[in-house]
């Protein structure tokens, strides 16, 4: 059986990108694979999220998670900083992560462009973190978004590092996985770019009809095909993909035509996406909040997901140790 590790940050509410980039292939992979699912607040601090939203944010993306379909009693459905053995594996880690490689990453590249005075060194290692939360469960497998790619491949170069510094063949390189499909990416409403949350441009699961629908009609296009059979230029090619991964293959396939021919209406095509995306949503929000309100069930959650996440964690640390040199006295 393979190991499956895959986690988001918990920095406000999941969105379309979140579900079918990671969500949907961990509710898939749970039955056939050891699997450890997570949210990751510890990497949401390197944003310093608000002291008075923190528990909030967290709470929120677990029954995000609960209502999407991930199962605790087959998965491990956990917190991050209620496994504090990743942060020793992440100090570990970090010393024989180099600064130079760290600041190549494009996601640091992009957080120093985006917030100029917040660049902490937790931005810096945050790919160090992301490693040690895949690989303390030494997991193989690695269900993200085109937008992690990287920091998989930093995971491996980190994975066999250790390896080869201390002759041993103990962590595994995992791989992003999509069920050897490409990688999804999610793009945004306003017609360049992936959806995020930060970029306002996303679809979020407990966004109401309304809120649906407006985003959604609002959602940047342009003047119309000019000539038959003529590409699709970026925004409309984003809400194609968008349509992909929301609607039948028969309606894509109609308003494809209806664009090869010059003959498509936009708002038509943005109508019957906005009724397809509230379709799926509609009753993944309900199940949102009705969790929201079950505070046993949470606590029960939390609680068995750390202690399963713990105890294997705890055995990696354990055998990394002795692996580095560490005896009893
Ligand atoms: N970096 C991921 C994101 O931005 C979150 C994440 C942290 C993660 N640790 C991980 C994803 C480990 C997969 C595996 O969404």
């Amino acid at each position: 059986m393979d190991t499956v590790v895959s986690g988001i940050r918990s920095t406000g509410n999941l969105h379309l990108g979140n579900y079918f980039g990671m969500v949907r292939n961990a509710v898939k992979m749970q039955h056939e694979n050891r699997c450890y699912f997570f949210i990751a607040d510890y990497h949401s601090l390197t944003t310093h999220p608000h002291t008075i939203n923190l528990h909030m944010n967290i709470k929120q993306v677990m029954a995000e998670y609960l209502a999407c379909g991930i199962d605790p009693d087959v998965a491990t459905l956990f917190i991050q900083s209620d496994v504090p053995e990743v942060c020793e594996l992440y100090l570990l880690l970090n010393m024989n992560a180099y600064v130079g490689e760290l600041e190549r990453t494009t996601s640091f590249k992009e957080k120093v462009r985006k917030q100029p005075d917040n660049v902490n060194a937790g931005l810096l290692t945050y790919p160090v973190l992301m490693a040690a939360d895949i690989i303390i469960h030494r997991a193989n497998k690695v269900p993200v978004g085109k937008d992690q790619e990287q920091h998989l491949e930093m995971t491996r170069k980190f994975a066999r590092r250790f390896n080869t510094m201390y002759s041993v063949d103990y962590f595994p390189e995992p791989d992003a996985y999509n069920f050897g499909e490409k990688l999804i990416k999610i793009p945004g409403l306003d017609g360049s770019g992936k959806m995020g949350k930060s970029e306002g441009n996303g679809i979020f699961l407990v966004d109401d009809e309304k809120t649906i629908y407006r985003k959604v009609m609002k959602a940047v296009t342009d003047t119309g095909p000019e000539k038959p059979d003529q590409e699709p230029t970026e925004p409309v090619k984003n809400l194609f993909t968008l349509m992909e991964a929301m609607s039948d293959r028969s309606t894509v396939e109609y308003f494809r035509q209806k664009h090869a021919a010059c003959e498509i209406r936009y708002g038509d095509m943005k109508k019957q996406l906005a009724e397809d995306i509230n379709k799926f949503t509609t009753p993944i929000r309900k199940r949102i909040n009705e969790i929201m309100e079950d505070k046993t069930y949470l606590a029960k959650v939390v609680r068995e997901g750390a202690d399963k996440a713990r105890e294997s964690a705890g055995k990696t640390i354990r055998d990394v140790r002795q692996i580095i040199g560490y005896k009893d006295f």
